[in-house]
């Protein structure tokens, strides 16, 4: 017993010796580099036990970076305290996975969940202004060969967002919506680029995928297009948007909606660009409409990042902007139904959609015969 005392003892001390040299990158303060195994960093406990540590002094820090909340705990700490972080999981016992991270200093275990409600057991709470994403953490005691001497430890945290054209895509189970990076020839960060379709004016109530197909006919669609390009030298600027009935955009059918930045004015769909070209968001509304023959309108839309030093980003251009390369988006099929047609008013329903068609048609030839 005393010999095996003795040579744990001298294992240690061996290890520590060579190990010092071996921890790459090197241990942070709290922290000593042990090799009895693998070689690595872990808590100090000399350190830890004379500072009286408890679970009272567990904190928590949640970052609310934008689809996602990542909640992070003290890996020395926690592991000082008997407990095995690395199998943290969220009310849904099945999102696992923690990572060791580095956060102000601190070595930690992370978790990251989207925010959106039911993943992981997210609860949602939302009011006019702002949405709140809740979870927690369960933390498990370390188990030792079938012991476990403390009890699960269970963190709350949250994320609040205030109600944007952004973050109010985190508040509908599907929104119709695309995304796609854009960047201003290689450099600058993430230039995640997103167009999505809402059913107000406020451009915060997204349209759910269920719902795109079975839309009233007098719908307005509003399409708020936003880009995450950091640098503020940069706006985003819609430079056309044109509507097909086919996926794909071929075909003889094609309305030219905004073409140079600005709305193509004619007797076609109503169009209102509310802005462009002026900052990371672009805003446009379209009214409902549909082509003969076809149920389905797919809306495609080219956009670039737009440096504002060149003082054209906001302009209504008159060439079709073809020398640049912009990055196109589609969203669709949109299907407008005429509910009044089984209602007993049928009638006004009937020379809507009627009109609607037959100037699209006259729109359409127009077209056709300027190009
Ligand atoms: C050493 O580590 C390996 C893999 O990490 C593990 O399988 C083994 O059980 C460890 N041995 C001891 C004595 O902890
Ligand atoms: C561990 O902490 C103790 C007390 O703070 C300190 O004296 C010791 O040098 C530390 N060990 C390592 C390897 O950093
Ligand atoms: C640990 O928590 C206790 C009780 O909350 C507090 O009194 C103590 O100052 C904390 N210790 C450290 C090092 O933060
Ligand atoms: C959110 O997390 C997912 C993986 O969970 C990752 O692919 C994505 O890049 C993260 N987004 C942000 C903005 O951090
Ligand atoms: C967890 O389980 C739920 C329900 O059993 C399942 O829907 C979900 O996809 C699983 N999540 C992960 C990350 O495995
Ligand atoms: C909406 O919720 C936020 C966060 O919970 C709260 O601060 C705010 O006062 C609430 N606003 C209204 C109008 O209830
Ligand atoms: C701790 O959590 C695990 C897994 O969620 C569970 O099986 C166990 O019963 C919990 N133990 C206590 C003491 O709550
Ligand atoms: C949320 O909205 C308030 C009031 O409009 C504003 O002061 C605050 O800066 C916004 N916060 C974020 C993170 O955008």
């Amino acid at each position: 017993m005393l010999w095996l005392l003795g040579s744990a003892a001298l294992l240690a001390a061996l290890g520590t010796a060579v190990v010092d040299a071996a921890c790459t990158p090197a241990c942070l303060p709290d922290e000593a580099c042990t090799s009895l195994n693998n070689t690595a960093c872990a808590a100090n406990t000399t350190y830890y036990q004379s500072l009286g540590m408890s679970v009272s002094n567990v904190s928590t820090t949640v970052d609310c970076k934008g689809a996602n909340m990542t909640v992070s705990v003290p890996k020395n700490l926690l592991e000082f305290l008997n407990y095995n972080p690395s199998a943290s999981a969220l009310s849904q016992n099945n999102c696992t996975g923690a990572v060791v991270n580095i956060v102000q200093g601190q070595r930690v275990y992370s978790l990251t969940v989207q925010t959106k409600e039911g993943t992981c057991g997210n609860t949602m709470m939302k009011n006019t202004t702002h949405v709140t994403f809740a979870n927690s953490l369960y933390i498990p005691g370390l188990n030792s060969n079938g012991l476990i001497t403390v009890g699960n430890i269970s963190i709350q945290f949250s994320c609040t967002y205030n109600i944007t054209m952004q973050t109010a895509l985190y508040t509908v189970f599907k929104p119709v919506m695309t995304s796609q990076n854009l960047n201003s020839g290689g450099t600058g960060g993430d230039g995640t680029t997103t167009l999505a379709a809402y059913s107000s004016p406020s451009y915060t109530n997204p349209i759910q995928q269920s719902q795109q197909q079975v839309l009233p006919v007098g719908t307005t669609l509003y399409f708020g297009m936003i880009t995450q390009f950091p640098d503020p030298a940069f706006v985003l600027r819609v430079t056309q948007c044109f509507a097909t009935p086919t996926s794909d955009g071929t075909g003889s059918l094609k309305i030219q909606l905004i073409q140079g930045g600005c709305p193509v004015s004619g007797d076609g769909p109503n169009i209102q660009v509310v802005s462009n070209g002026v900052s990371k968001e672009v805003r446009f509304s379209i009214t409902s409409f549909y082509f003969q023959g076809s149920d389905s309108v797919y809306i495609f839309c080219d956009a670039k990042l737009c440096q504002t030093a060149s003082g054209t980003c906001a302009s209504c251009s008159s060439s079709r902007d073809v020398s640049e390369s912009p990055a196109q988006f589609v969203l669709g099929p949109f299907s407008f139904l005429d509910n009044s047609l089984f209602s007993s008013s049928s009638q006004k329903g009937v020379s809507v959609t009627l009109l609607l068609g037959s100037l699209l048609c006259f729109c359409i030839h127009l077209i056709s015969q300027v190009i």
